[in-house]
């Protein structure tokens, strides 16, 4: 690298992002829970009455967002994914819930998480049937926009399976007309440009426009492997997909799977770094019933959190690739950075790269002031471009800071940094 790369990222930094769908909602990434990757399509609840896709699961995931302060964190949509509808539509031509599996129905269950301060998102495809086989929306899609709307559903996750790929920019624009047109705010969270990239390069400027959020690439799996092909599509499409990305609409890169089976905890470090690097919804899919204490406790990282949901909504750039390190970076309000350093050797110990390296750190002259988050919470305090600080990221991990620069005409600023820093130098893990 990478300056000619850093200069294009600048460039695709100061370009303003098109038009959002004007409804409102995702002025930040979405954050909450949604069923499919951990708990996929298991109707069998004769056998796995805990873990079968039923009202029982969501009102539980809802109380435990209540309780165990995912809520309070700012997880707030609890989603139900594919498999919920009866393979039948009623008489009347509208979707409904298997009534085995949910016999209160999606009206009553939706009631239940808003009681709980929550909102409840739901599922359906664009084309004849869902990935899993269900019935899809084509031809229906005012009907079930309005059977969302008089369910009081908060959001759509709408797949895009079972559509001819050249008509998927009318059903998306469609639908989300027709969910306009019921007059309540439902969260639009699509498939479009998934399903087109095998045919040809979406318009990113009409899927912002029709969608709060929308699906660029291949299904999350529980994998360290999964999560690396996610970063490197992300990363070698990055100057086509991040202008789209602001206020009103986001590139989602898919469910959060930390907490479940496959990550180690340095990879479930990365996929939460990268996560917030990317401006990407924060969905997980993982047993909130059931979860590790440092899953949780990354899970709920205020810090991370706030890079997130930062106002300034834009999403980062890969911005280096020196000695098998990642450098990402996303430009905070307050002219702060957030800065990612990703190890992606995956043999021997930790491994140091030098501060200097980041590409975003000249905003460090005169100086600056570093917080660093992960792997552990350590104020780094004020720096120069000379700046000694070399990162220590174990494999497959990563090292997560903001940068916040400082004037010079700040003397006074800059010398409490200092007081400050040397108060809490010692590392803090309470973070
Ligand atoms: C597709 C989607 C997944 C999930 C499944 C459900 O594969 O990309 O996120 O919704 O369908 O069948």
């Amino acid at each position: 690298m990478c300056r000619a790369v850093f200069v294009v990222a600048l460039v695709a930094l100061i370009r303003p992002a098109a038009e959002a769908l004007d409804n409102g909602l995702a002025l930040k990434p979405t954050m909450g829970w949604l069923h499919w990757e951990r708990f996929m399509c298991n109707t069998d609840c004769d056998r796995d009455p805990d873990n079968c896709i039923s009202e029982r699961l969501y009102m539980q995931m809802a109380d435990v967002m209540v309780k165990e302060g995912w809520k309070e964190a700012g997880y707030e949509y609890v989603c139900i994914d594919d498999c919920w509808p009866s393979h039948q539509r009623d008489a009347q031509g509208r979707l409904q819930a298997d009534p085995k599996r949910f016999p209160g129905g999606i009206k009553k269950l939706a009631d239940y998480v808003h009681s709980k301060g929550l909102k409840l998102g739901i599922y359906a495809d664009v084309g004849k049937n869902t990935c899993a086989g269900y019935p899809g929306s084509l031809g229906y899609y005012e009907t079930d926009a309005q059977t969302f709307a008089d369910w009081d559903v908060d959001l759509l996750k709408f797949d895009g399976c079972f559509m001819d790929w050249k008509s998927l920019g009318d059903g998306y624009m469609s639908m989300s007309k027709a969910l306009n047109k019921t007059g309540r705010s439902i969260l639009y969270s699509c498939e479009w440009p998934l399903y087109e990239w095998p045919f040809q390069q979406p318009n990113y400027t009409a899927i912002r426009e029709t969608c709060n959020h929308w699906r660029n690439f291949d299904d999350v799996y529980d994998s360290w492997s999964s999560i690396k092909s996610i970063f490197d599509w992300t990363a070698s499409h990055q100057d086509i997909i991040v202008p789209s990305a602001g206020p009103g609409g986001w590139n989602d890169p898919d469910m959060l799977v930390i907490g479940n089976f496959g990550l180690s905890h340095d990879q479930q470090e990365s996929q939460m770094a990268l996560w917030a690097i990317m401006a990407a919804p924060l969905l997980m899919s993982n047993d909130l019933r059931d979860i590790c204490p440092r899953s949780k406790k990354l899970l709920q990282n205020r810090l991370i959190i706030a890079i997130s949901q930062d106002p300034l909504g834009k999403q980062g750039y890969r911005t280096a690739k020196v000695d098998s390190f990642e450098v990402w970076e996303r430009p905070l309000s307050k002219n702060q950075l957030a800065v990612a350093v990703l190890n992606r050797q995956e043999i021997g110990g930790p491994r140091g790269l030098a501060i200097r390296a980041v590409p975003g750190w000249k905003i460090c002259d005169p100086q600056c002031n570093v917080t660093q988050i992960l792997p552990q919470y350590k104020e780094m305090g004020v720096q120069t471009q000379q700046s000694k600080i070399v990162l220590s990221v174990n494999p497959s991990g990563t090292a997560l800071l903001t940068v916040t620069p400082v004037s010079k005409d700040f003397k006074g600023l800059s010398k409490l940094h200092r007081k400050n820093t040397s108060v809490k130098r010692k590392h803090n893990t309470s973070l």
